[in-house]
């Protein structure tokens, strides 16, 4: 069902005593009900902490990835099922760091996908365009490709466990923000396509986050726009105070 998100994904940041100190202060800060469901995505090495400090919250965990083998000759990676023994029901993938950095191509995030809602997980997708492809016009595009070829291979049935986020990447970390108008054209073009690939009920109730540069004071008038549910936050999700601020952009 279309909720209202704000997801924090931390990325390679915070040892065990860090996210315990982070954690605490959104606990401490977070004293009354949000009104956008919160997520909070901290390294492999935080996440059952996290799970345990936050269990009795409103928080949610996420992971940042997670391999698409059930088990077995994968070193140093892990599966759907080791992130839910953590309690953690939620996972992020398509980050366009992984598919810059560790060359996670739509065949590699199709089956994580697939792995991931198999296994009973929600999925928090991320797409979007770089720099290159905005300035040649080319970014509906290439959110369209990334769409196609990764997740809509789905069922409608399995678009209840998928959360959508549109980052575009020149927007990732730069402090280069996208116009509201900007993440509301991609974010409505977005929508029409699962509505034309499913049907106006499964557009409806999927939830479409913005990432890139959403910060306290730009959040409100992103989120504002119609077709953007929230936002998936990396560097002013580190701070608590930031954190909160932009989940009460809601309000
Ligand atoms: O996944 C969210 C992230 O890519 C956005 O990063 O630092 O631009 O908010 P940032």
């Amino acid at each position: 069902m279309r909720k209202n998100i704000v997801a924090g994904n931390w990325k390679m940041n915070n040892d065990l005593a860090e996210t315990s100190e982070l954690l605490n202060h959104l606990k401490m800060q977070l004293v009354k009900e949000p009104t956008a469901e919160v997520y909070v995505a901290p390294s492999y090495v935080s996440l059952y902490h996290a799970f345990q400090t936050l269990k009795d919250t409103p928080v949610k965990v996420a992971a940042q990835n997670m391999h698409f083998a059930k088990s077995g000759a994968h070193t140093g990676e892990v599966s759907a099922q080791m992130l839910m023994s953590t309690g953690v029901n939620t996972v992020i993938l398509g980050h366009s760091e992984r598919r810059a950095q560790f060359g996670e191509t739509d065949e590699i995030l199709a089956k994580k996908v697939t792995a991931a809602i198999e296994a009973g997980m929600e999925v928090i997708f991320c797409f979007g365009e770089e720099l290159e492809e905005r300035k040649g016009d080319k970014h509906f595009d290439v959110v369209k490709s990334q769409l196609e070829n990764a997740i809509f291979h789905l069922s409608k049935e399995d678009w209840k466990n998928v959360i959508l986020a549109y980052e575009p990447v020149w927007a990732i970390g730069t402090g280069e923000t996208a116009s509201p108008e900007q993440a509301q054209e991609v974010h409505a073009y977005v929508r029409k396509l699962v509505a034309d690939k499913y049907d106006s009920e499964t557009a409806e109730n999927v939830s479409i986050l913005y990432g890139g540069s959403v910060k306290p004071d730009n959040a409100k008038e992103i989120f504002g726009k119609e077709d953007v549910d929230g936002g998936l936050i990396g560097g002013a999700s580190l701070k608590a105070i930031d954190f909160l601020a932009i989940v009460n952009a809601f309000e």
